[in-house]
């Protein structure tokens, strides 16, 4: 009785989540393509993490399978198809929002890339077979579920012996002063920030904490590095825009023009420490994690 209701209340907020994407996917599909550079940078990182060379070895030069998780619109299942390329490979993509992925197949037509697949796939509850998969990745989607701590379980599961899993997250707000300033800014106009919105991006923010996690889902030779580029943008751009209409644009589609104009003047205000030479140069920060299942 209590392992139900607990089921059903767990289903009731993976439902939730899924209607919060959903009514983000047409933001993201909207600013994939003009982020699509910055992205490949800093895939770069799990690309790395991921060690496809030595699964290569390990699989005697047998293709590599990657399954990303919580792709979005394809970020970075794109960047791990191309660096899969002449070598052959496959890259499965899924999201739990349907949207999100026809948006990203979409994408990858237009991108001529053809080793990748779409399927839409709750991660914490994965419609693919122990053991099939070489490299799992999933970029800022895990703190989103509504048990991660299943989720990372699942990704062991459908691991080959030997595979990696790669997580990239976001290290906490405080960190992260774009996010704080979004929080802060929207919370005061609006009233709306992460949390009333339903949203944890910093939940993995600890690498220690989440090592310990990916310990406990049964993986080993578990490691973490620690990223803070900042991008050097010309202090005109509204820098922001992106990742406010794909983290709150369904709060924003409502607001008037008054308060949309309030908020790009706070959002200045509250960056501008972070002006030097007319531009900005605001610092993200971000945790790879990578892990392997024995
Ligand atoms: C911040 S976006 C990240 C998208 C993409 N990985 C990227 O970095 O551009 C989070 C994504 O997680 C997806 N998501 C949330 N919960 C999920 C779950 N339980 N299973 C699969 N995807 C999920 C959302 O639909 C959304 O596309």
């Amino acid at each position: 009785m209590v392992k139900a209701s607990r089921s059903k209340k767990r289903d009731t907020m993976t439902a939730q989540t899924q209607t919060t994407w959903h009514h983000l996917s047409s933001d993201w599909i909207n600013w994939a393509d003009r982020l699509a550079p910055a992205a490949e940078k800093i895939n770069r990182h799990m690309i790395e993490a991921a060690d496809l060379e030595g699964l290569a070895r390990l699989r005697a030069a047998a293709p590599l399978d990657v399954l990303d998780l919580a792709s979005g619109v394809g970020e970075p299942a794109f960047s791990f198809a191309r660096a899969l390329g002449d070598a052959g490979g496959h890259v499965t993509a899924s999201d739990i929002v349907p949207e999100m992925c026809d948006g990203l197949s979409a994408r990858a037509v237009e991108e001529s890339i053809t080793n990748i697949s779409v399927i839409p796939a709750d991660m914490e509850k994965l419609p693919f077979s122990d053991q099939s998969f070489d490299v799992v990745s999933c970029r800022f989607g895990v703190m989103f579920c509504t048990d991660p701590d299943q989720a990372l379980c699942e990704a062991h599961r459908v691991l080959r012996s030997g595979g990696r899993a790669v997580y990239m997250v976001w290290a906490p707000m405080v960190d992260n002063p774009l996010f704080a300033a979004m929080d802060a800014v929207l919370g005061n106009i609006l009233g709306v920030g992460f949390e009333s919105a339903g949203l944890d991006p910093f939940a993995f923010g600890h690498p220690d904490k989440s090592m310990m996690r990916l310990e406990d889902a049964g993986f080993t030779d578990i490691a973490a590095t620690t990223h803070s580029p900042a991008g050097r943008i010309p202090e005109k751009v509204a820098f922001w825009k992106p990742q406010m209409d794909m983290l709150f644009g369904n709060v924003l589609r409502t607001a008037s023009d008054m308060d949309r104009g309030a908020i790009d003047a706070a959002m200045f205000e509250t960056l501008s420490p972070y002006i030097e030479n007319g531009h900005f140069q605001v610092p993200i920060c971000f945790h790879v994690l990578s892990a392997k299942r024995a």
